[in-house]
Order: structure tokens, then sequence, then C-alpha cells
């Protein structure tokens, strides 16, 4: 496995077609490595990217205490086979400062985008960099993150992109907590209730109801709220944010 750092060195790098691309912020879990397997099962070089973007965090402070696992990540990158690793410096990939931004002005504006303003701008900005650099002909994104990931499919649709977007399911710990960077940041008692977020999700009540259910069990609820026939939370316990949707009837496949 090659750890690139800079555009120059991905360059020179030559990838068997086809590439499968797998972007993260690192604080690996097994929900980016059933992203990997994805790309590994269907390509024939599997790049995965870290860079911590700083430009869709909202919050200063949730960025400076965003989990760094290097080390941990690496080992199991190469474990699961990845050829290459592209973890570019901040001042080469936004060069320009952030003065270009790519902003939607519909879906962004609800859920994440509502509560998290200029957050899906940071997104959509450092994928299309990333696809740029990149150039994948499959990149995979976790439904945890459905509002991102339903984003990244239509501005790669809008801009001709030439990189298919593949949405993969969540991956759940045992006891239904979705998998997430920032369950790292959950004390033990947080750890324990955080579960709750999913179960209280699935029942039939209505939003109102599990606003309500959310908040007796300790979470302080941003927002419970149906679109594209999913329900979507975000809720805070202590200061770490968690997300998490399921699908209101329908079944998805695993990946789409
Ligand atoms: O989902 C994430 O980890 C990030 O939003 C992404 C897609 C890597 C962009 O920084």
């Amino acid at each position: 496995m090659k750890i690139v750092k800079s555009i120059r060195e991905w360059k020179n790098a030559k990838p068997e077609k086809t590439v499968g691309f797998v972007p993260t912020m690192g604080a690996l879990h097994r929900g980016h490595l059933s992203l990997v397997e994805e790309a590994r099962n269907n390509n024939s070089t599997v790049v995965v990217s870290i860079f911590v973007n700083p430009t869709q965090f909202n919050d200063k402070n949730d960025f400076h205490s965003y989990p760094n696992t290097w080390e941990k990540d690496i080992s199991m990158l190469k474990n699961a086979g990845v050829d290459y690793v592209f973890s570019p410096e901040y001042k080469e990939l936004y060069s320009d400062e952030y003065r270009y931004q790519i902003s939607e002005k519909k879906m962004a504006s609800v859920l994440c985008g509502e509560s998290r303003p200029g957050h899906f701008d940071g997104v959509l900005t450092v994928v299309m960099k990333l696809l740029n650099i990149i150039k994948p002909q499959f990149a995979y994104f976790g439904k945890k993150d459905y509002q991102q990931y339903m984003l990244i499919r239509d501005m790669v649709a809008t801009f001709f992109i030439e990189t298919q977007i593949v949405g993969c399911d969540i991956i759940r710990e045992t006891d239904g907590l979705a998998m997430s960077s920032r369950n790292l940041l959950l004390s033990e008692p947080q750890r324990k209730t955080a579960p709750l977020l999913y179960k209280i999700l699935q029942q039939t009540s209505n939003v109102n109801e599990i606003k309500k259910q959310l908040a007796v069990v300790g979470f302080k609820v941003d927002y419970v709220e149906e679109f594209w026939q999913r329900r979507f939370a975000a809720a805070f316990l202590g200061k770490v944010r968690l997300i998490d949707n399921v699908p209101l009837g329908e079944t998805y496949d695993s990946c789409s």
C-alpha cells in the first residue's frame, strides 16, 4: 500500500483501471471497511483518502476534537488490501483559500444543512476536488450520511463528472448504534444511551412523539424529520452529535 501525500505524486502513480475510491476523514471503523470491501470486490485499484476537511465543520471545536487515529487507520487499510492512501495537505487542496465553493440550493437547505450552515458547501467542494484529482470510475459513500450521499450523487450528474456514485447500507454495532467516527468521543454512559437513537427512530409513532422519547432518555434533539421516504434524526449526547436514518416502509439493497 502506497501513501500519497501530494497531487503530483498521485499523477505519477499508474493505477490499473478500474479505480474505486473511498473518501474518508480517518478515524476508520467497520462502516468504512465495508465501503473499502465493496470497492475491493469491484475494482482493480482501491484508493482511500484521509483528509479532515476543515471547510465542512461549522463548529471549530468540533473540527479540533475530531478523532485522529492515523496509525490504526493505516494498518486497517493495509489489511483490507487498499492500494493507495491519498492524504493531501490543506494548502495544496485549498490553494484558492476556499474562494471557490460548490453550493446546492434546495436539498442542502434542510436537515443537517439547516442546522450546520455551510456544512454541505464544504463537503461538496472537497468531494469535487477529490474526484477531479483521483478520477475514479466508482466512489463509495455510506447511507448513514444519506443527505450527503444524495447531494454528491446529484452533483456528479449535474457537473458531468465521470464517476459512478455507489451508496452503501449503514453498518451498525450489535446493539444497533450506527457506526461513526464520533462514537469514539462518547463517554461510557453516553455509549450505553446511544443505541436508543436507532431504537426510538424505528417506532411507528409520529415525529413529535419520537422527539419527546429521545429527550426523556437523555438526548438533546436537533431534528427528527421525514424526507425522501426516510425518517432522519440528529441528536446530541453531551457535545457529541449523532445522526441516523431509517427507511419508511421500503427496503434497500446493500449497495446501489
Ligand atoms: O463522510 C465523510 O467522511 C466526509 O464528509 C467526506 C465525504 C470524506 C468529505 O470530507
